[in-house]
């Protein structure tokens, strides 16, 4: 279940108790306005970031079970983007779409419109690099809009508090709030959490989780052509740019981080990490200009000693490994067997995995196998039950997390969970203001490169 084969154009394709308790003391007396759809009421959708996973989400929202769902209107900052996922979305779902010319918008200020198309209670879907996360849920609170958006959510300090706030005042409006990290509706990882929490594999001492592979996205990029503008290239090719994606570390890493930490029932306490650019030029021996690094190792420390190591590696002609695992006081679990989630689950006694050892394999009603169909089901289920839903401050989460591991290895240093909330420096400060000729947030010098990380040398920021 790798990313790009859940995209619909290359595919086959917490509520904390003190947040709610400060949620409800501030609203009451306030009438909340009626914004949940009863069961057979029309829910309809707006998409904004039309790409590739944006138009798989549009289709697996049109296909969710429950009740009618339209898309009504689209927004991006590229035609061509646009043009290509409506006529997509509607060769899929053609009976559920309805976005004539004027539903359909672009630019910076597109996502406004779109959501102003919108009724209270109606779905905004947020498939955008993660710069924009924080611009898009804001307006959509205002609208007393529901949310799904995709992962990452934040790839800094500063995106990560506001979003942690926008969180709250979600909740607040009783909205309910979809995020992308699919894995947490696999059902086969819904069943072994709970497994391991029951005991099955002993107390968790180390989490391992690989996402080894060639160089994949737009992660190594080559000198910017001069059109379009850099920042609508640098939008264009995001895995590259750390204001845009938290770079090829978060946008790739971050759904393994997410489930394996689930299954510690926590988040790591603080992270060291090594990390390393080996090739510094495409094959026809044009130098990359991007900011990643093609090679992280992180350990991440939980509280209790614990430790998970997150590897990750783009590069061809080496041990591609996509998995994830968990090793307890008595026995194993391989928590996703390939890919970010993919079937099967299962649990070993002992650490070796071996069939004689096994002690539990998930088995999954047929129905329920994509998590990406499951998640779009659970947060329409909400929807239409009024049941509480906000994924945000959980995604904001491992988000932070990500971005941990990833800052680790961009400085050398020791980087806790509080050193990455707190920190200071913002990728893409005025990103709610940016137009079409607005400067890119990182500029180039006059080799066309990027700052990009010096661990050890620059130590308190990533560049
Ligand atoms: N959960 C998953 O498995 C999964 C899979 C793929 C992608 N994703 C996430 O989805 C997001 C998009 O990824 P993608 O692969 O679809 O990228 P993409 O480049 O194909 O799509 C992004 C789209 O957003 C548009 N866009 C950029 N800035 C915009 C703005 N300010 N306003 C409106 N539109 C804007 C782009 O033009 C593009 O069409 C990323 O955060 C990525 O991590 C998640």
């Amino acid at each position: 279940m790798n990313e790009s084969s859940k995209s619909l154009i290359t595919r086959r394709e917490f509520i904390n108790t003190t947040t709610r308790a400060a949620a409800a003391s501030a609203l009451a007396g306030v009438a909340l306005p009626h914004v949940h759809a009863a069961g057979s009421d029309l829910v309809q959708i707006a998409l904004i970031g039309c790409g590739g996973r944006g138009s798989g989400a549009a289709v697996n929202a049109l296909s969710s079970k429950g009740g009618p769902t339209k898309l009504v209107a689209m927004a991006d900052v590229f035609e061509d983007r646009l043009a290509s996922s409506y006529s997509g979305i509607k060769q899929e779902r053609g009976d559920s779409v309805d976005v004539p010319a004027d539903r359909k918008f672009i630019g910076f200020d597109a996502y406004k419109k779109a959501m102003d198309c919108l009724k209270p209670g109606d779905v905004a879907i947020f498939t955008t690099p993660l710069a924009f996360r924080w611009v898009n849920f804001a307006y959509a609170i205002e609208k007393n809009l529901n949310v799904f958006m995709e992962k990452p959510l934040t790839a800094d300090g500063a995106a990560s508090r506001r979003m942690l706030k926008l969180a709250e005042e979600a909740t607040a409006k009783n909205l309910k709030v979809g995020v992308g990290l699919m894995s947490r509706h696999s059902r086969a990882l819904q069943e072994l959490a709970q497994r391991i929490q029951d005991g099955e594999i002993g107390d968790i001492i180390l989490m391992r989780g690989y996402r080894m592979h060639g160089p994949a996205g737009s992660a190594y990029v080559t000198k910017w052509p001069g059109d379009p503008s850099e920042l609508l290239w640098q939008i264009r090719n995001f895995h590259s740019f750390l204001w845009a994606s938290g770079g090829c570390f978060n946008d790739f890493y971050i759904h393994i981080v997410d489930h394996l930490c689930w299954m510690k029932n926590a988040w790591p306490v603080k992270a060291q990490a090594l990390g390393g650019k080996h090739y510094r030029t495409d094959p026809e021996g044009k130098p990359y200009v991007d900011q990643n690094f093609d090679v992280y190792s992180v350990e991440y420390t939980f509280a209790d000693g614990a430790r998970m190591l997150m590897d990750g590696r783009c590069m061809n002609g080496c041990n591609d490994i996509y998995s994830s695992y968990v090793h307890g006081s008595k026995g194993l679990a391989v928590a996703s067997n390939s890919n970010d989630c993919g079937l099967p689950s299962s649990t070993f006694k002992g650490q070796n995995r071996q069939r004689s050892n096994q002690l539990w394999t998930s088995q999954v009603p047929g129905d329920q196998t994509d998590p990406y169909t499951n998640e779009w089901n659970d947060l329409m289920d909400a929807i239409r039950n009024d049941r509480p839903y906000n994924e945000a401050k959980r995604g904001v989460e491992a988000s932070l997390v990500s971005s941990m591991g990833r800052m680790a290895a961009h400085t050398g240093q020791e980087i806790t969970f509080e050193d990455m909330l707190n920190s200071k420096h913002e990728f893409a400060p005025g990103v709610d203001q940016f137009t079409m000729t607005s400067p890119a947030p990182v500029l180039a010098d006059a080799d066309g490169k990027y700052p990009a990380p010096n661990p050890g040398i620059t130590r308190e920021r990533e560049y």
